[in-house]
């Protein structure tokens, strides 16, 4: 059966990497190997420009009757001096909690024909594989209170609030159990509970909970250790599972380790299965429209989607196998460009991924 593809391109770097990752769709569309029917939406500063709300509801409408969402990346300087509630990342934050994408999973993969274009030490980087789960609609993204107030003596005051229920806390930690199980069977928890009782709760209730995993091999990190242990072995972890915002840090963190941040994909999902797919990097205003964007973590996400919301493994596999390919031929964008390899721009990328695929 027909599967329906929402496709929001957003800002920046946005529409440019997603025109490569529809070229890759519409191969195996055109091929056969996926039966999809797409349709584009506004969302972001492209969207407040357009109908004056970075998630109009025909964009919310459209995302929650489609079995997949693509997105590219919002946000831009154009848009910093508006109020809060109209900035084009409070689209892409509505979307996620309107779709309740609460389990966000990042893979740092390193290719190792990218071994070089990482700013590690190749023997530290080699062989690494680490899955980041990030909680994605609680934490202090949506905690209440929140805002600037005027105190009586004039100055203002700022507020946001770290919150977690234990239910919430309770179904990541399980994501990031099950998707343990189908690899290394070992999660790191990372949270500041020595400082932050929202915290000690969430180790509580992750303990709790893997008492139904006697397999998985459950540790505790310290976010600010866990940082400096990204960087120094990476490779001893193996699924990372933490609140919304270490999770954002940590994972432009070890997209680094693979090399560049434009090669990090990633899926969102909620109870039902629906997902987002979207590159981790945002807009990327400082190379916008110069076509020098790497596409691949946007192709990649694509491979993510086929997987977790289209049912089609084989044309993920097929898809990860074609970037390994021109990896192989040495075509590089500026972000992971090397010695003795040859510079491409965004759309020769996208090009050759579609020309690799078998
Ligand atoms: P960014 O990820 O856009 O860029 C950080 C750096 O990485 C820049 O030097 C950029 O050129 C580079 N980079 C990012 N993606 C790349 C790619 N595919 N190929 C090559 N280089 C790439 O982060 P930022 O500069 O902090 O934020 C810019 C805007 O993007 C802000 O408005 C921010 O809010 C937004 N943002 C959006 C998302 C998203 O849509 N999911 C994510 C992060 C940031
Ligand atoms: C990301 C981005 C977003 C986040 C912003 C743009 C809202 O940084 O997807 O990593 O913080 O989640
Ligand atoms: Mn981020």
């Amino acid at each position: 059966m027909s599967k329906k593809i929402l496709v929001v391109a957003g800002d920046g770097i946005g529409p440019e990497i997603v025109a490569e990752a529809m070229k890759v769709l519409q191969a195996l569309q055109a091929d056969g190997s996926i039966d999809v029917s797409i349709e584009d939406a506004l969302i972001g500063g492209a969207a407040y420009d357009a109908a004056g709300d970075p998630l109009p509801a025909e964009t919310l409408e459209a995302a929650k009757a489609s079995d997949a969402v693509l997105l590219g990346a919002v946000g831009g300087p154009k848009w910093e001096p508006l109020h809060i509630s109209k900035r084009p990342e409070k689209g892409l934050l509505g979307l996620r909690a309107g779709l309740g994408l609460f389990a966000n999973l990042r893979p740092a993969i390193l290719y190792p024909q990218l071994a070089d274009a990482s700013t590690l030490k190749p023997e530290v980087v080699a062989g690494l594989d680490i899955m980041i789960v990030r909680e994605l609609t609680g934490g202090i993204y949506f905690g209440q209170p929140r805002g600037i107030e005027t105190l009586p003596s004039g100055e203002r005051k700022g507020v946001n609030t770290l919150v977690y229920t234990e239910s919430e806390v309770d179904r990541i930690c399980r994501v990031a159990f099950d998707i343990a199980m189908k690899r290394g069977k070992k999660v790191c928890s990372v949270d500041k509970a020595n400082v932050l009782e929202c915290t000690e709760m969430w180790r509580e209730v992750a303990v709790k909970a893997v008492a139904d995993y006697p397999e998985i091999e459950l540790s505790h990190m310290y976010v600010d250790n866990a940082a400096m242990q990204l960087v120094r072995a990476p490779k001893q972890f193996d699924v990372m599972v933490t609140t919304n915002m270490f999770g954002d840090i940590l994972s432009d963190c070890a997209a680094m380790l693979t090399g560049s941040i434009g090669m990090l994909p990633s899926a969102s999902l909620n109870a039902d299965g629906q997902g987002m797919y979207e590159p981790i990097h945002g807009s990327a205003p400082d190379i916008a429209g110069r076509g020098v964007a790497n596409p691949l973590a946007t192709i990649l996400s694509v491979a993510m989607m086929l997987r977790y919301s289209l049912d089609a493994p084989a044309a993920a596999e097929r898809i990860e196998k074609a970037v390994s390919q021109v990896l192989d031929q040495g075509l590089r964008t500026a972000d992971i460009m090397s010695e003795g390899m040859r510079q491409v721009g965004t759309a020769e990328m996208g090009d050759a991924v579609v020309a690799a695929l078998t």
